[in-house]
């Protein structure tokens, strides 16, 4: 099976915290997110099975699990991209499940993708202040006399755009064509335009895909800058163990489509059933 690629668990540490694995999973009523037995079938692939997840205000909080696991499939049901086929998304209180994308994203929710999607040709600047602009609207005639208060808005955006490109220690490429970038260069570009909307939460998947270590280690630091300074709740899906347990509250481990764990760093990694999904690899390519 070749499902499975990946870096195992990397520093399993000594400690094994005192608290009883899975008993902060659930039973929160004031979570931002929650996730009620949620399932996503495509066909009779069943790639997200009765999954319970939480998230609190303020929380970094990660998920992860192999290739495959179903890790992105929760991300787009949260999101819109697809309803899920049984459960519930909660965001807030408010039952959101079956909205559009449009819909969630106004909600307070903002992502990244995986395979990263940025206007190319543009400069890094101008894909920063695209994001923006969604969330100031003028009215037409306003916008085509450029009234004051039009112009006004534009400086504002332009300062709200340094502010973000500087967070993400972009500030120095802002007239470079995005495409151009190295891709961890990308990847941070892609943060700066999810955060411009003002999420609530902010969804990041695989963050620090195609980064080397320094530069995954660098966005460690970023990643908890941003939720001190921008006061935003994260949820991050990393394939590498190494990067959530460095920076995560509390984890999620999928498998299959299933949530097989639950709880804080230490829990995780020591693990019986996280060890097998991911020794599961090294085993498979033997
Ligand atoms: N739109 C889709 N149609 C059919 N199968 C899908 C679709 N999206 C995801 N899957 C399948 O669901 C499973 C989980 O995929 P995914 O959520 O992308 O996993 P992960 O992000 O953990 O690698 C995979 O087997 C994948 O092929
Ligand atoms: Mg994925």
């Amino acid at each position: 099976m070749s499902r499975r690629q990946g870096s195992g668990i990397r520093d399993p540490g000594s400690g094994v915290g005192d608290q009883e694995p899975g008993v902060r999973d659930r039973g929160n009523p004031g979570a931002l997110l929650r996730l009620e037995s949620c399932t996503r079938a495509f066909g009779g692939l069943v790639a997200m099975k009765d999954v319970d997840l939480e998230v609190h205000p303020g929380e970094l909080v990660g998920l992860i699990g192999p290739n495959g696991a179903g890790k992105t499939t929760v991300f787009n049901v949260i999101t819109g991209i697809y309803e899920p086929t049984a459960g519930k998304v909660l965001f807030d209180g408010k039952d959101i499940s079956g909205r559009k994308p449009h819909q969630v994203a106004r909600a307070g929710i903002s992502r990244t993708f995986q395979n990263i999607r940025l206007f190319r040709a543009l400069s890094v600047m101008d894909n920063v202040r695209i994001a923006l602009h969604l969330r100031h609207r003028h009215s037409f005639p306003a916008a085509l006399f450029r009234t004051p208060g039009v112009a006004n808005e534009d400086r504002a955006q332009t300062e709200e755009a340094h502010r973000l490109l500087e967070a993400l220690d972009l500030g120095h490429l802002s007239g470079e064509a995005a495409g151009s970038l190295p891709y961890g260069e990308q990847r941070r570009l892609e943060i700066a335009r999810a955060l411009a909307t003002h999420p609530q939460l902010l969804l990041l998947d695989e963050p620090a895909a195609g980064m080397n270590d320094q530069e995954t280690d660098r966005l460690m630091e970023i990643i908890r800058e941003i939720r001190r300074v921008f006061g935003v709740t994260i949820l991050l899906i990393e394939h590498d163990m190494g990067l959530v347990m460095g920076i995560c509250e509390r984890i999620y481990v999928l498998d299959y489509g299933e949530v097989i764990a639950a709880g804080l760093p230490e829990e995780i990694r020591a693990d019986p059933k996280v060890i097998e999904a991911y020794l599961g690899v090294e085993n498979d390519e033997l």
